[in-house]
């Protein structure tokens, strides 16, 4: 079995790619430090998949610790890339935090990357990269404009980084632009659990919902959209795990000619905030105590993704929607908050 290694295994979105990888025959090992995640997503793993998967607790800046793993795991066919702090906001209150962690931290896994010979690659980017587009749907090939975030600078450099360490190299590389990942496993077994306070928009819904809130905030109802709140692309993390999966595939297969690509990971649905919230109310049957606040800094007025690209290269076709997003997600609070 091919062997991966997935930095950040135990965060939402590391933990979910594990399981798909899993159940799709690769072998896998984890780098993670906990810096916003626990060790409880392992044994989650576990519960779904009957497989113990070995985590290093190691931060990418430790350069020495890191080679350590790719000195005991020579056999390391690919890398799926997650570790990273990706809140917009406190990326707007801390930059260099963001830099050190993200930029430094994905440097020293390049270096490990080209000295030990791995030569499969995949990086997690997001559609920040495009800013304020206002070319919708976006595609691969639309134009990046100035990131609205230190966060989205990091992802920004980060892919440049990346395709300039690889060219020429063996190493073949995709990053895949992310849009909204939300939502949690089928088998209620496994969610999104951050170890800092929820910041996104569906776990403050939920945490709202189940009373660990008295009320959220939607940020801004004056925007140029069809109700005045912003309009986001909301993917399900079964849908997100699944293309990691495939993307690595087609790697290995040997598939993909350039040594660096990108993919929009969207499902093309783009939904307001407002929009989420009924739809939330719907699913659960719960009504939402919400005020309509001010806009907060950092946010993009609208964006979703065309997918055709990983549809046609990668064969990834997207199985849920918003209403899947909110039901699993409701649930996945429901569970973890009993
Ligand atoms: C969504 C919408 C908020 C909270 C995310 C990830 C980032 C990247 C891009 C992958 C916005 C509104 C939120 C609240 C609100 N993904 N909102 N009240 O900022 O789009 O970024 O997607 O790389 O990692 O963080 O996501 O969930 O914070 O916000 O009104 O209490 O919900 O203004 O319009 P965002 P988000």
């Amino acid at each position: 079995m091919s062997k991966i290694l997935v930095t950040g295994g135990t965060g939402y979105v590391g933990s979910h790619t594990i399981v798909d990888l899993l159940e799709a025959g690769y072998e896998v090992i984890s780098i993670d430090n906990y810096v916003n995640s626990d060790s409880k997503s392992l044994q989650s793993i576990k519960e779904i998949t009957d497989k113990n998967i070995h985590n290093y607790e190691v931060d990418l800046c430790d350069l020495q610790a890191l080679e350590e793993v790719f000195k005991q795991n020579p056999d390391i066919v690919g890398i799926i890339h997650f570790a990273a702090l990706k809140s917009v906001g406190d990326s707007v209150a801390d930059p260099v935090l963001y830099f050190r962690n993200n930029v430094v931290g994905l440097i020293n896994l390049v270096d490990c990357t080209l000295k030990y010979k791995v030569e499969h690659f995949i990086f997690s980017s997001s559609c920040t990269v495009y800013g304020n587009t206002k070319e919708l749907p976006v595609t691969e090939s639309t134009p990046e404009q100035e990131a609205e975030s230190p966060y989205g600078r990091t992802k920004q450099i980060g892919e440049k980084i990346l395709k300039d360490a690889f060219k020429n190299s063996n190493t073949k590389c995709i990053a895949l632009r992310y849009f909204n990942p939300a939502g949690a496993h089928i088998s209620n077994k496994l969610g999104e659990s951050p170890v800092n306070k929820a910041l996104n928009l569906v776990p403050v819904i939920t945490e709202t919902a189940i009373g660990k809130r008295d009320k959220m905030s939607v940020f801004g109802k004056d925007y140029d959209t069809r109700d005045g709140s912003c309009i986001r692309d909301y993917i399900h993390i079964m849908d997100l795990a699944d293309a990691h999966t495939k993307a690595i595939s087609y790697l290995i297969e040997n598939k993909q000619s350039t040594n660096f690509d990108t993919y929009n990971l969207g499902i093309g649905d783009g939904v307001s905030v407002l929009e989420a919230i009924n739809a939330f109310e719907k699913v659960s049957g719960q009504k939402l105590n919400y005020s309509l606040g001010d806009r907060r800094e950092g946010d993009v007025i609208a964006i979703y993704a065309d997918y055709t690209k990983a549809k046609t290269n990668l064969g990834w076709i997207p199985k849920y929607g918003i209403n899947e997003i909110m039901d699993t997600a409701w649930k996945w609070e429901q569970a973890r908050s009993s």
